[in-house]
């Protein structure tokens, strides 16, 4: 590819100076280089790049392969996801730049939303890490690998926060806190692009815009409706922090805001996202998301792609609105050249950002996709991050850890079952590759131990819901069993053991995409297996897979030990096994709160106070906000997990209880470990505005510090207060703080707090 105006060099180093700034901003270079390209292009090719076909079939079909490639040749396609491997990426950019007219490189995406091959645990249990540079260095993994096999742009981070976890998409994101959910939205975003100029850094895709996690009852896709107040406060601090990282792009989500669907919503993509926070990138629909305007009753398929344009979308993906009916709607004045304009120049921005303009093949390096793939190093640093991702629920007189040695006898349908691990959107994931929890056991325990097998029980009783909810039918078959002979079994090898290690809990497609639930138990067929083994007298530990918190009141009453490991990844299976034998001492905290039952749901720890809360102490009384059938208590509140050692909290010492607009306090605690182990502890710090303009939460993540303690050892935890940590959006929505009492908190979780007061003046 020729190289129009500057150099390779100088275009990297101006890329980098305007992508540290506001994710794709215009230079008067790069402004040049489009307009010239643009004034070239016909009104058929400005529109193609804003196409956005999948190419899954690509990766097995001929038919709509050379579909797609006739579409590229002719100008009508911008980008394309779905294509696995640098060789096939690399023969359909050829395509593009040597055989469309104008030679315009493509975009290459992919869901790459917790690693590539070498997978990480799912977004939620990487939440539960509460490790910033864990996180982006997961981030960070995951683009040097996607990079290696062709990719330069992936659909993540998804930041929407949840809290229902009927929803199956809380397995995607950082749980239910608005601030733990900005730092992690901004952390992904530097791991996937970093300064955008080598190639290794790939664009970054953040969604979904906006409220996609708050759908009515949990079901995937449903109507969202909340005030302006909320979604300032608690909904949108996310996607904000993920533009102002230089995120390069913003997907919209398929659910409607305010009665007008996200695909179409010219208060979120225009007013918003680009005349408040600045965003300088593009936006994409979601899959299909036009089309999906035609049902959600907004019109047929050419006024829909309108609605969708004017509001502030650029690109379509997969639906085909937009290339099939745009330049009739411009023909009819429903849409303007401006618009058209300005959304093919967005892409044209983002591709000539990330150098492909320079170098198409950029990111088709073959060699690295045979060394940066999946390496040693890699998968090293997945298994240690998904220990650290893992949460101690309960550990009843130290069952844990284990030793190394005598029977272990490793039960359930999870146990044997490595395709389940990477858990749910691991679409690079090589599944036979990856680690059940039997072998981690096997070969962290070694020769001392010995290790039994046995399936325990069906996924569950219901064997159409097991179908569904066992999308890789092989491990989940029933082998031509009974329930009957799958618990003898499981009697029979419990019988001989010392120690009964449960793998029990959702499989990876109970959770993700379209898997929402309205029952989140533990299913049926394996809360029997867990009674039966109970029955046995021998120690249990379950070891619980899930995508999202689980309704486990009995198990948390009658197991003596919970580890909750979300969906590790790849190597999740020598995490497990790391922390069950101590190996590695559990740090992780939840960062969605697990309710005592379903009724209860959505239920969060940054509640509001209401006009009849409930006295302390008292889980009901008569005309307070309470049920008659359960008290208010979570099972296990956010930011929650055991460790196996204990840490103490001092009380909390502030600097000052007065502090101005302008000035500062410092909130400090001592944390001393009181246990045998060395362990980490996550030193949380909430805060309370007692009065306001608007009706304030009981308390609100402000802060936290990850902390490393040696048995005995103490440290002192300082937090710096100002001004803007307690800021909020009003009622006319501006960002302020007001003058008044204040409550500080800090401790190990949100429940377990040691608190302080001062006043703002
Ligand atoms: C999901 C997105 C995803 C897209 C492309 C959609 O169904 O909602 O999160 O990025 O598919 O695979």
């Amino acid at each position: 590819m020729k190289k129009i105006f500057f150099s390779l060099f100088s275009a990297l180093i101006l890329c980098n100076a305007v992508l540290h700034a506001q994710g794709v901003k215009p230079s008067p270079q790069m402004k040049a280089y489009i307009d010239g390209l643009m004034k070239k292009m016909t009104l058929e090719e400005k529109i193609g790049q804003l196409n956005l076909p999948s190419a899954g079939d690509i990766t097995t079909g001929q038919a709509k392969s050379s579909d797609i490639a006739k579409k590229i040749r002719e100008g009508k396609v911008g980008g394309l996801f779905n294509v696995k491997t640098v060789a096939k990426i690399k023969e359909i950019q050829r395509v593009a730049v040597e055989e469309s007219r104008l030679k315009i490189p493509l975009l290459f995406g992919m869901d790459v939303i917790h690693g590539y091959e070498t997978v990480f645990p799912i977004p939620l249990g990487l939440s539960c890490t509460w490790n910033l540079e864990a996180i982006e260095q997961s981030a960070r993994i995951a683009a040097i690998e996607a990079s290696a096999d062709g990719i330069n742009w992936t659909f993540s981070p998804m930041v929407d926060i949840a809290r229902d976890p009927r929803w199956g998409r809380i397995a995607e994101g950082s749980g239910e806190d608005p601030y733990l959910g900005a730092q992690i939205a901004k952390a992904m975003v530097m791991g996937y692009q970093g300064n955008l100029t080598d190639n290794t850094q790939i664009l970054a895709c953040v969604k979904h815009f906006a409220l996609y996690g708050a759908a009515e009852a949990g079901r995937d896709y449903n109507t969202t409706d909340m005030s302006r107040v909320r979604m300032f406060n608690e909904y949108f601090p996310p996607y904000k922090a993920a533009v102002d990282a230089g995120v390069g792009s913003v997907m919209a989500s398929f659910n409607e805001v305010d009665g007008i669907p996200a695909t179409a919503n010219k208060f979120l993509m225009t007013e918003v996202l680009r005349n408040l926070w600045g965003f300088k990138g593009f936006v994409v629909t979601d899959y299909t998301g036009i089309n999906e305007m035609i049902d959600h009753g907004m019109g047929n398929l050419q006024e829909v792609s309108a609605l969708a344009l004017q509001a502030g979308i650029d690109m379509d993906m997969v639906g085909e609105g937009f290339l099939t009916t745009l330049a009739s709607s411009l023909k009819e004045g429903k849409v303007t050249i401006q618009q058209i304009d300005h959304a093919c120049r967005l892409i044209l921005e983002a591709k000539y950002i990330l150098g492909l303009f320079d170098n198409p093949y950029k990111y088709c390096n073959e060699s690295r996709a045979k060394t940066d793939i999946y390496t040693a190093a890699h998968r090293k640093i997945a298994r240690s991050i998904a220990a650290e991702s893992f949460v101690l629920l309960k550990n009843q007189d130290d069952l844990l850890p284990l030793k190394k040695g005598g029977t272990i006898a490793v039960i359930g349908p999870l146990a044997d079952n490595k395709r389940n691990m990477p858990g749910t959107w691991s679409v690079a994931a090589n599944f036979d590759n990856a680690i059940s929890v039997l072998t981690g056991i096997k070969e962290v325990a070694g020769t001392e131990a010995n290790v039994l097998y046995a399936k325990g029980s069906f996924l569950d009783d219901d064997s159409l819901f097991e179908q569904r909810a066992g999308m890789f039918g092989k491990d989940f078959s029933r082998d031509g069993k009974t329930k009957q002979q799958l618990m003898d079994e499981a009697l029979a090898v419990a019988a001989r053991a010392d120690v009964i290690i449960a793998a029990v809990g959702e499989s990876s497609e109970m959770s993700g995409e379209s898997s929402s639930r309205t029952n989140i138990d533990i299913p049926r067929a394996q809360k029997d297996l867990l009674e039966a083994l109970l029955k046995t007298g021998k120690p249990v530990i379950m070891v619980m897979f899930t995508g999202r918190p689980l309704t486990i009141k009995w198990e948390s009453e009658n197991i003596p030990a919970i580890l909750n490991v979300w969906f590790g990844g790849s190597e999740a299976g020598y995490a497990i096994a790391d922390v069950l034998f101590g190996d590695v001492v559990p740090s992780g905290k939840l960062t969605s709160t697990f309710p005592q039952n379903i009724g209860q749901v959505p239920i969060y720890y940054a509640h509001k106070n209401t006009g009849r809360p409930l006295p302390e102490g008292k889980w009901f009384e008569k005309f307070r906000s309470n049920y008659l059938d359960v008290s208010n208590d979570p099972l296990y509140p956010f930011g929650y997990g055991l460790s196996y050692t204990t840490f103490s909290y001092s009380d909390v010492k502030l600097s000052s209880n007065k502090m101005s607009k302008s000035g500062k306090i410092m909130a400090s605690v001592t944390v001393t470990n009181t246990g045998m182990l060395e362990g980490k502890e996550v030193v949380q710090l909430y805060i309370r505005d007692l009065v306001g303009s608007i009706t304030r939460p009981v308390k609100e993540l402000k802060g936290f510090q990850k902390i490393n303690l040696k048995p005995g050892e103490s440290k002192e935890v300082s937090f710096t207060i100002t001004d803007e940590m307690l800021k909020f959006y009003n009622s006319d929505l501006k960002f302020v703080s007001e003058p008044g009492a204040f409550k500080v908190f800090i401790g190990g979780n949100s429940r377990d707090v040691k608190e302080a007061s001062f006043q703002l003046y």
